[in-house]
């Protein structure tokens, strides 16, 4: 049962997986369908957030503790949440959100391998409770995305600096929590060419987008 009027969709995955360059077109596909579409990010999407990006980024901050790692997310998140994320819930638009709550999962739980009951406690605090209505995982091999950021000479930031295994954790954790949810998770291959990983989702979002009624189904209209 959704509690705001808006549809809220998060894209999760690893370094390099490609959701970052997919988000923007697929917004403009579902504006083209006539839908009030807001695309964020996070860590950051607001100013207080983004400054705060900054310093949890900051390949200088090596002394940065787990525990403030995890903090800091959460602060960028609570600012998000309250000031973005449930306004615009509240005048019905759709969110696709660059990582939310799950990636603190993974990375600060799965690969920094924390309690995840402690970590799910925060992100509850953080989030008010808000949850993805749809969370879409693109699912890559760590050792394939890092080799994709060299190539496309993408940017490296402190997260990008941790040993293979963390990054292995967060995939067998991404994966883990789609398989025990899979009415909110979908995970697609991110092997694919990035048109048909734009095709995939879009028939996603749009297939759940037309169950809450933001549009008609194409085989409604051909009933009339
Ligand atoms: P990105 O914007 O390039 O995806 O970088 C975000 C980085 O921050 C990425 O390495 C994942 C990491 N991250 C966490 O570790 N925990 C979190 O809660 C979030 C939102 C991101």
């Amino acid at each position: 049962m959704r509690k705001y009027p808006g549809y809220f969709i998060t894209l999760e995955g690893g370094e390099g997986c490609g959701k970052t360059s997919r988000i923007p077109h697929l917004a403009e596909s579902l504006r083209q369908k006539g839908l009030d579409v807001m695309t964020v990010r996070e860590p950051g999407g607001t100013s207080i957030g983004e400054q705060i990006r900054i310093v949890l980024h900051d390949g200088n901050n090596t002394e940065m503790h787990p525990r403030a790692e995890t903090l800091l997310y959460q602060a960028s998140r609570a600012q998000i949440v309250e000031q973005l994320l449930i306004p615009r819930l509240n005048e019905g638009y759709i969110i696709l959100c660059d990582r939310f709550a799950d990636s603190t999962l993974a990375y600060q739980g799965f690969g920094h391998q924390r309690d995840i009951q402690e970590i799910k406690t925060l992100i509850t605090y953080a989030t008010g409770g808000l949850t993805p209505d749809l969370t879409i995982l693109i699912d890559l091999d760590p050792e394939i995305g890092a080799e994709r950021k060299r190539i496309n000479n993408s940017e490296w930031n402190r997260m990008d600096r941790m040993p293979p295994d963390f990054y292995e954790r967060v995939r067998e954790g991404y994966l883990k929590m789609a398989a025990e949810d899979p009415i909110r998770w979908v995970v697609i291959d991110g092997n694919k060419y990035p048109l048909d990983i734009h095709t995939e989702l879009l028939n996603i979002t749009e297939g759940r987008l037309i169950i809450a009624g933001f549009i008609e189904s194409s085989l409604r209209r051909i009933e009339r």
